[in-house]
């Protein structure tokens, strides 16, 4: 039977210049290097400048993405951004981005799903493209989550760091079978019952401030193990696959203990599992396409490849997504 699957045809990646290290922090907070990447993995992370948005790191990444995909911004219909760090409350950063990027009207919006916005965005990316909605989409996961840091709260500022990526979708015909190109499956879950987990204390309908992210980090932990291997289980289920026909597995960068703990309720082999968490920090929205992208410029991650995409964050929202690239 055939099919119209959205598939990844393009993918690009941006930081911003400036790295901080754990030293770096522990010059301002009571914290150590040993302490942060014993609990965490993380040895450092960027961060944005005070004069560049989250649209600017949207921007660098799309540029590259459509490169990559051999495409042009003329040829863009659709533009969504996961990200919980707009620019501004409104208008979305698709808006921005389509603007600063001179692409032509078509549609654009942002998802907020927190840090499994990205996997929330492909979902509806794929709606479009997969129903002849779209021929080429732009989706990106953009973040700068230094900028709701509490800069005095050590149990939370030293896990966050800035940064972008993006992918282009384009449509492509398949066979309806787990061999073809595209997007398989995905499961995607929101828990509202625990928001108090991990939260921003702002907004504009209640302090009318920005706020700072506040995270009940050991409860938080427990349910991301859980939550993330029940997540690829079932997107593994509604792609038709099985957890050992995987060939790479792309997490979403919180915490490289999650990342193991996932791995080893579902005993996953940890070669197949890419982490980036030690050099981007969590990056939100953005952790996953920077993480893909790192791997498939240093080759490990090759066209025709398995991947499984999983991340859980604030909302509680999780969710995962089965793809052939
Ligand atoms: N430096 C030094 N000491 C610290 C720091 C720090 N940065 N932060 C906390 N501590 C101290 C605590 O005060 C506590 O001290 P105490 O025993 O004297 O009270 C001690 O370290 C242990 O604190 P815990 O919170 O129990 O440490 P834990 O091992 O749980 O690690 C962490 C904390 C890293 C936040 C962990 O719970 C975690 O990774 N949770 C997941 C949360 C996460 O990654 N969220 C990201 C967003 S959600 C997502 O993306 C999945």
């Amino acid at each position: 039977m055939s099919v119209t699957r959205s598939a990844v045809t393009g993918i690009g990646s941006y930081l911003p210049e400036q790295i901080v290290t754990n030293a770096d922090l522990a010059k301002f907070v009571d914290t150590s290097d040993e302490w942060i990447q014993e609990r965490t993995g993380i040895k450092q992370r960027h961060k944005a400048r005070d004069d560049q948005p989250t649209s600017d790191l949207a921007v660098e990444a799309a540029k590259k993405a459509l490169a990559d995909a051999g495409k042009t911004v003329t040829d863009v219909d659709l533009i969504i951004v996961a990200t919980t760090t707009p620019d501004m409350t409104f208008p979305a950063v698709a808006s921005i981005v389509q603007a600063k990027l001179g692409a032509g009207v078509g549609i654009a919006f942002d998802v907020q799903a927190v840090c499994s916005g990205f996997v929330y965005a492909l979902s509806v990316a794929d709606g479009f493209v997969a129903r002849g909605l779209s021929k080429c989409a732009l989706v990106i996961g953009a973040e700068e989550m230094t900028k709701l840091m509490d800069w005095t709260d050590r149990t939370t500022c030293v896990l966050f760091g800035d940064g972008a990526g993006a992918v282009v979708l384009e449509p492509r015909e398949g066979q309806g079978t787990s061999d073809d190109q595209g997007m398989l499956g995905f499961a995607l879950r929101a828990d509202g019952s625990k928001t108090d987990l991990l939260y921003v204390d702002g907004g504009p309908s209640t302090t009318g401030t920005v706020g700072h992210l506040r995270m009940a980090g050991n409860q938080v932990f427990r349910h991301a193990v859980v939550n993330i291997a029940e997540g690829i289980t079932a997107a593994c289920a509604a792609a038709n696959i099985e957890i050992a026909d995987v060939d790479w597995f792309v997490p979403h960068q919180a915490n490289q203990r999650i990342i193991k703990g996932v791995g080893d309720r579902l005993g996953l082999d940890e070669n197949k599992v890419i982490s980036t968490v030690a050099t981007h920090a969590n990056t939100s929205a953005a952790s996953i396409p920077l993480a893909l992208d790192a791997a498939i410029q240093d080759g490990r991650i090759k066209k025709g490849d398995m991947i499984l995409l999983e991340a859980m964050g604030g909302g509680l929202t999780w969710g995962a997504c089965a793809l052939r690239l």
